[in-house]
């Protein structure tokens, strides 16, 4: 009989995060009751309940030719493509940031294999990366797969903003320990918590991560910018962190996570991209060098229809407008609901976590039969150590007050 089919550094190795799963309970208990309230998705829905997608990008895969629908994509991306994501994630700052660093877009499927890819090359083997403590799940898994661990400051002050002396003690201790620093950062519309960080706490973040690296620590800032495009103050605003960027220490390295899932609501087509800057050319050809590596290595390419289809929003200025405008129509979407949400919550005295955008709204609770109670009311959330994550990508309008009343009853 055979004891032990995987390999020593798999031998623990299990799914903990339960988003997934936990999704997928609520699209079953769905089925069977009409009154069911899913605030479990991360994928952005109308009220009706039909995912919303943008018909400039379906008219754009639906109509590619063979070629650029077919063959595998490009490894290392299109020009349109490529230079599309940069001038779009960067907006303002993009033709400043050039003249500055090295920079370097790499196709990755999904935001996912840009945060993973990026955790394996630039950690060593059982260090720890770094992120708050209210974090998206799945960075375990990244991080196991990594052969990593994760570590932990906390997110928030008393008054609720971001907690920059705990960045800054836990960062310095571990970067002392391991003389390396990984750090995550999801910003802005933090899932799970809907923190957008103000430009104070990233000046301060970029302090921080100076002071270390000005140590000969290497220093690895991982943006993960998922959401960027639902900050409720608008493109400009979400991208006015970059300009922080230029104030960062000549020999780190910041590696920005983007998401065509959220971006594009081309979840199922995984396409993101990991954009690589340094001021250091040494730190950025080492990444170009590895990240061409991992991308042969781990997933080989990535969705063609979905890089074309991209390359066509941005390079075509006509399809670039019709997709802004849809965006704008995804953005008051949530922001009537978020409005509702946090109006009702108000009234009635529920406490969340201070929402600035994206899918999600975040409500701190110590009860930790929390996730049942509400089940048994019919409502889907997602747990996580110490809060309580809310979808408002998937609910209804008219589901609002129903799941505020009743999370203020089980909080
Ligand atoms: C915080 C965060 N980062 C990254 C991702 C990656 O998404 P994808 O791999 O679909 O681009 C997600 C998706 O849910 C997310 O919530």
């Amino acid at each position: 009989m055979i004891s032990r089919i995987v390999g020593q550094h798999a031998l623990t190795k299990k799914v903990e995060s339960n988003i997934l799963r936990i999704a997928e309970m609520a699209k079953q208990s769905k089925k069977e009751h009409a009154d069911v309230i899913d605030a479990t998705v991360g994928m952005l829905n109308h009220d009706s309940g039909a995912l919303f997608t943008f018909p400039v990008i379906d008219d754009l895969w639906k109509n590619l030719d063979d070629l650029q629908l077919y063959p595998y994509a490009p490894v290392s991306g299109s020009k349109a493509f490529t230079e599309g994501i940069f001038t779009w994630v960067f907006g303002p700052f993009a033709e400043s940031l050039k003249q500055v660093f090295h920079y370097q877009v790499i196709p990755t499927t999904g935001g996912t294999a840009a945060i993973s890819n990026a955790v394996y090359n630039f950690n060593e083997f059982g260090h720890k990366i770094l992120v708050p403590n209210y974090y998206w799940t799945p960075y375990e898994n990244i991080a196991a797969e990594g052969n990593c661990g994760v570590d932990t400051f906390l997110m928030y002050d008393e008054h609720y903003q971001f907690n920059n002396q705990s960045f800054d003690e836990v960062a310095k201790k571990l970067a002392a320990s391991q003389q390396r620093l990984f750090v995550i950062l999801n910003d802005p519309c933090n899932n799970p918590t809907g923190l957008c960080m103000t430009q104070d706490a990233w000046k301060k973040v970029v302090t921080s991560l100076n002071e270390i690296a000005s140590q000969g620590i290497p220093v690895i800032l991982l943006h993960d910018i998922a959401y960027i495009d639902y900050q409720m103050g608008g493109y400009n605003q979400s991208r006015q962190v970059f300009e922080r960027y230029l104030e960062l220490h000549e020999d780190i390295l910041a590696v920005v996570s983007f998401s065509g899932s959220k971006s594009f609501s081309l979840y199922g087509f995984r396409i993101g991209a990991q954009i690589g800057l340094s001021r250091n050319k040494q730190v950025l050809d080492d990444f170009a060098r590895v990240g061409d590596h991992s991308v042969r290595g781990r997933f080989s390419s990535v969705s063609h229809p979905a890089m074309s289809a991209i390359g066509k929003v941005f390079s075509i200025p006509e399809n670039r407008e019709l997709f802004k405008e849809k965006l704008l129509i995804a953005h008051d979407l949530l922001k009537e609901r978020a409005a509702a949400f946090c109006k009702e919550a108000d009234r009635i005295g529920l406490k969340t976590l201070p929402y600035g955008g994206g899918f999600f709204v975040g409500i701190e609770s110590k009860n930790n039969k929390i996730f049942q109670q509400l089940v048994d009311a019919h409502i889907f959330v997602v747990p996580m150590p110490g809060l309580i994550r809310v979808a408002l990508s998937s609910i209804k309008l008219s589901e609002v007050s129903r799941l505020v009343e009743t999370i203020k009853k089980y909080v």
